[in-house]
């Protein structure tokens, strides 16, 4: 069934990141409010459901799905899930996003579960900066977590690191020279205005380009062509396995070539990760628990509504996509 989902620009998704809840072990500040309220258990899709919905995407030529939260692995019977996606007949890679606080005890029951790729967030080395940006992580449980993961057999493991002046940005070079100790990616992201956290996002965004401009006075970067399916460009570093990604949704707008939408834990089809518009799957699910075809037409209506493009100028202080990221998972 491949190409029918196709938006009305022309772009083919094949890739869907299903947040599969909104709970988070931690707080970071650019993604929460200090004092979040998570939502009940009824309003939340079932792993069942979960299921359910991938199954549909991967049948409708879907061929790649991140599963993202809130924290994924905090939620229970994640392995059970995780299972049943990696076989789903037609997909060519399931991946996971995760704060790694949990991957210490979980990494080899991910790896044998199926799960081809894992990105962690990881903004900074300092254990006291961690502290403050999580407001409540712990960062050695973190870099446990990437040990057991290293462990586990994982390759192409993948640092994700959102870049914020005055908090992390003096540590871009130590964290890309982390990256080619261990042999693994770094991708660094401008931080999006998603969620109204509680402080403007303007005073501390720093672009690629700045971030780009002090990793070249450490190392020599080579752009590369390789591309992960995802919006970074990545650049290697001559004698190591590292690419370093940079993920540039103002600097670089890479809207053209989307090919995702994400799916909520509410059952919320979001075609486009910084628009409001979004089309509400759990309702169908429920109404018909046997009869997929309302499901199917729901999600192939749903490339109708899909944006353009994002454009965040102006909004760094004032939010127009209300929705966290801890909703979408990126
Ligand atoms: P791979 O390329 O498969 O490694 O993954 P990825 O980089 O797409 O996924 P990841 O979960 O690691 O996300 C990294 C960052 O990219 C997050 O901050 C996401 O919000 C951002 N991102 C992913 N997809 C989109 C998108 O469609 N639009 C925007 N603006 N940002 C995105
Ligand atoms: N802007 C950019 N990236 C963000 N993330 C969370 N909130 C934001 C934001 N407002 C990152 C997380 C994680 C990835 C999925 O998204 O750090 O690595
Ligand atoms: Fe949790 Fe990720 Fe949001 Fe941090 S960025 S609070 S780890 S969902």
């Amino acid at each position: 069934a491949d190409g029918t989902l196709v938006d009305r620009y022309g772009r083919h998704v094949t890739y869907v990141r299903l947040s599969i809840t909104d709970r988070c072990d931690f707080r970071c500040s650019y993604c929460m409010a200090e004092e979040m309220t998570f939502l009940p258990r009824a309003q939340v899709l079932t792993l069942e459901e979960c299921l359910r919905l991938a199954s549909t995407f991967v049948d409708l030529g879907v061929t790649k799905l991140r599963v993202t939260g809130g924290e994924p692995l905090v939620r229970r019977n994640v392995i059970w899930l995780l299972e049943r996606l990696a076989v789903l007949p037609g997909l060519k890679e399931l991946v996971l996003t995760t704060n790694g606080s949990q991957l210490d005890r979980f990494a080899p029951a991910l790896r044998a579960a199926g799960v081809a790729r894992i990105n962690i967030s990881l903004d900074t080395l300092r254990a006291d900066r961690f502290r403050a940006i999580t407001r409540v992580g712990d960062l050695a449980k973190v870099l446990h977590g990437l040990d057991a993961a290293q462990a586990a057999g994982f390759e192409r493991l993948k640092l994700n690191t959102v870049m914020m002046r005055g908090s992390n940005d003096d540590e871009f070079p130590a964290m890309v020279g982390f990256a080619v100790e261990r042999g693994i990616d770094i991708s660094f992201i401008e931080e999006m205005p998603l969620g109204e956290i509680g402080h403007g996002r303007q005073s501390t965004y720093i672009s690629s380009e700045e971030a780009m401009a002090r990793l070249a006075e450490h190392f020599v970067l080579v752009p590369s062509t390789e591309s992960s399916g995802g919006p970074a460009r990545y650049w290697r570093i001559p004698g190591s396995a590292t690419r370093v990604g940079f993920i540039s949704p103002h600097s670089h707008n890479f809207c053209d070539s989307c090919n995702r939408v994400r799916i909520t834990a509410r059952g919320e089809l979001y075609p486009c990760l910084g628009n409001n518009d979004a089309s509400q799957l759990l309702p169908l699910l429920r109404a018909h628990p046997t009869d997929d075809r309302p499901l199917r037409a729901a999600i192939i209506h749903s490339m109708g509504i899909k944006a353009k493009g994002h454009d965040f100028s102006n909004q760094m202080d004032a939010p127009q996509v209300v929705r966290f990221m801890s909703m979408t998972g990126g």
